[in-house]
C-alpha cells in the first residue's frame, strides 16, 4: 500500500489543470449501457472509481478503446445483467447501472453497494422511483433483483434530494412509455451533464438543473460524443491548498458557475480569487478569517468540500461552526485533524473548530475520499512531517493529487509500506 509524506509549510506557486469530474463520469459511463454503437467520451480522469465502473461494465459485456483522455465505449453485446458483490463493494455509485440496465434489458441484478463509510446511505428512493415506473423490485441475498415487462412514465417525488437517485431514474425513464416527472430532483451540475449527454443520444429531458425534471420516453437512442465537465471539487480543493499554504496558484479549466458557493465562502476567509475566463487565480494571505458553513445540496456549499474547509478553519483566527446536513456521519477526519493539533468539538452533525493558526505534522490515517483530501491540505500547512496512510481512498477520486501539488512546489511524495 502507498502512504503520502508531506513536509509542510511550503507556499503553493504555479499552475494546475483540473481533470474531468468523477461524479459526472460515473453516471455517463453507465448511460452508455442504454444503446449499442460507439460512444466517445472526452476529458476522462484517471481514477480508481473509473476503473471500478469500467470493470462492472466489462463484466456486463461492454468493451472499451482508450487513449490519454478519450474513452470509446461500446455495449453492442451485453451478455449479463448482473453486477456482483466483488465489483460493487468498494463503490456506492455502482448502483448507477441499475436504471440503464432496466431500460435496455428490462432486468438487472445488482449487489447492494458499499463505498465511503459516511452514514447509512440507503438506496430506498432509487427503488421506490423504479417501482412507481412498473419495476418489480426485490432484495435477495444482498442483491437488488429488478425486472419489468415494460417501463412506464411516472410522477416521482423524492423525500430527500438524491444525486445518484435522480440520475438512475432519469436513465430508466429515457426509454419508458410516456412522461416521467422527478420532483425535488437534485440540481447538481453532474446531473445536468448527464442530461446533456442523454439528450445528445436522442433523449427528451427538460428541466435538468432545476428541481423538476421531465423526461418524455423515446423508442430509440443513438451513440454520442460528449466531453465531461471539470471537477468542481478538485478545483475547490486546490483553492483551499492555495489558501492554507498562503501561496498562489492558477487553477486552469474550471467551470466557475459550478463553484459559486465555494468561491464566495473562501473569499470571506480573506483569500483572493480572480476569475480569468476558465481559470481561477488564487492567492492566500497570512491571516485566515474563520467562517461558518452549512452543507446543503447544490447550489449550496457542497458536503464534498466540508472536510477540506474544516482543515482551513483549523489554522484560521477564531471560531468556526461547521454544520453537515447531507450525511449523518461525515466527521471522520476530525479525530485525525486533532492528532495534528486541531481543536475541534463535535456534537451530532455540528463541529465547532477553534482556529489556532498552526497545525503540527503527525502520522494520520485516511478514512474516506474527502477526509483524505483534508489531511493532505492539513499536512501542507503543518509544521514538520505528515504521513498519511490508506491513501487508496484518495486515489478513488483525485487524479494525481500528490503529483499535481508537487508540480506546484509542495514537498509531497509517496512511499510503499
Ligand atoms: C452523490 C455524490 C457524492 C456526494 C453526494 C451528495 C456521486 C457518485 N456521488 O452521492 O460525492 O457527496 O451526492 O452531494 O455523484 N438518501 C436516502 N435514500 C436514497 C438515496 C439517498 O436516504 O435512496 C440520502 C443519503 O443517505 C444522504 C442524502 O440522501 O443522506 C443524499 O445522498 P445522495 O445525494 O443520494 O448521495 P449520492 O448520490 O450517493
Amino acid at each position: 500500500m502507498d502512504k503520502i509524506i508531506i513536509e509542510g509549510g511550503v507556499p503553493l506557486n504555479g499552475e494546475v489543470t483540473i481533470s474531468g469530474a468523477k461524479n459526472a463520469v460515473l453516471p455517463i459511463l453507465s448511460a452508455c449501457l442504454l444503446t449499442g454503437g460507439w460512444h466517445t467520451l472526452d476529458n476522462i480522469p484517471r481514477l480508481k472509481d473509473i476503473w471500478t465502473i469500467k470493470e462492472i461494465l466489462s463484466n456486463l459485456g461492454v468493451v472499451f478503446e482508450e487513449d490519454a483522455q478519450t474513452l470509446k465505449v461500446n455495449s453492442d453485446n451485453l451478455n449479463s445483467h448482473s453486477a456482483p458483490y466483488k465489483l460493487v463493494k468498494t463503490m456506492r455509485a455502482s448502483i448507477l447501472v441499475l436504471g440503464p440496465l432496466l431500460a435496455r434489458l428490462r432486468k438487472a441484478k445488482i449487489s447492494l453497494p458499499g463505498g465511503c463509510a459516511i452514514g447509512a446511505r440507503p438506496i430506498d428512493l432509487h427503488l421506490k422511483g423504479l417501482s412507481a415506473m412498473g419495476v418489480d423490485v426485490n432484495l435477495e441475498h444482498g442483491y437488488v433483483v429488478a425486472s419489468a415487462d415494460r417501463l412506464r412514465g411516472a410522477d416521482i417525488f423524492f423525500d430527500i434530494t438524491t444525486v445518484t437517485g435522480t440520475e438512475n431514474l432519469m436513465m430508466a425513464a429515457v426509454k419508458a412509455e410516456g412522461e416521467t416527472t422527478i420532483n425535488n430532483a437534485a440540481k447538481e451540475p453532474e446531473v445536468v451533464d448527464l442530461a446533456n449527454m442523454l439528450n445528445g443520444m436522442g433523449a427528451r429531458i427538460r428541466g435538468a438543473g432545476t428541481d423538476t425534471i421531465t423526461i418524455n420516453g423515446v423508442k430509440e437512442l443513438h451513440p454520442v460524443r460528449h466531453a465531461i465537465i471539470p471537477d468542481r471539487i478538485e478545483a475547490g480543493t486546490f483553492l483551499i491548498a492555495a489558501a492554507i499554504t498562503k501561496g498562489k496558484a492558477r487553477i486552469k479549466g474550471c467551470n466557475v458557475e459550478h463553484m459559486e458557493a465555494v468561491i464566495k465562502k473562501l473569499l470571506e476567509t480573506g483569500m483572493e480569487i480572480e476569475k480569468q475566463g476558465e481559470d481561477l487565480v488564487a492567492m492566500g494571505h497570512d491571516k485566515v478569517k474563520s467562517v461558518d458553513i452549512k452543507t446543503i445540496p447544490f447550489p449550496g456549499f457542497p458536503t464534498d468540500m466540508q472536510a477540506q474547509l474544516m482543515a482551513l478553519m483549523c489554522i484560521a483566527d477564531g471560531w468556526s461552526m461547521i454544520r453537515e446536513t447531507v450525511f449523518e456521519n461525515r466527521f471522520m477526519h476530525v479525530s485525525e485533524l486533532r492528532r495534528m493539533g486541531a481543536d475541534i468539538e463535535t456534537n451530532g452533525g455540528q463541529a465547532l473548530v477553534r482556529g489556532k493558526g498552526v497545525l503540527s505534522g503527525a502520522q494520520v490515517m485516511a478514512t474516506d475520499l474527502r477526509a483524505s483530501a483534508s489531511l493532505v491540505l492539513a499536512g501542507l500547512a503543518a509544521k514538520g512531517r505528515t504521513e498519511i496512510s490508506r491513501v487508496y481512498h484518495l486515489d478513488r477520486g483525485y487524479q494525481d493529487l500528490d503529483l499535481k501539488l508537487s508540480r506546484l512546489g509542495s514537498k509531497i511524495w509517496r512511499e510503499k509500506y
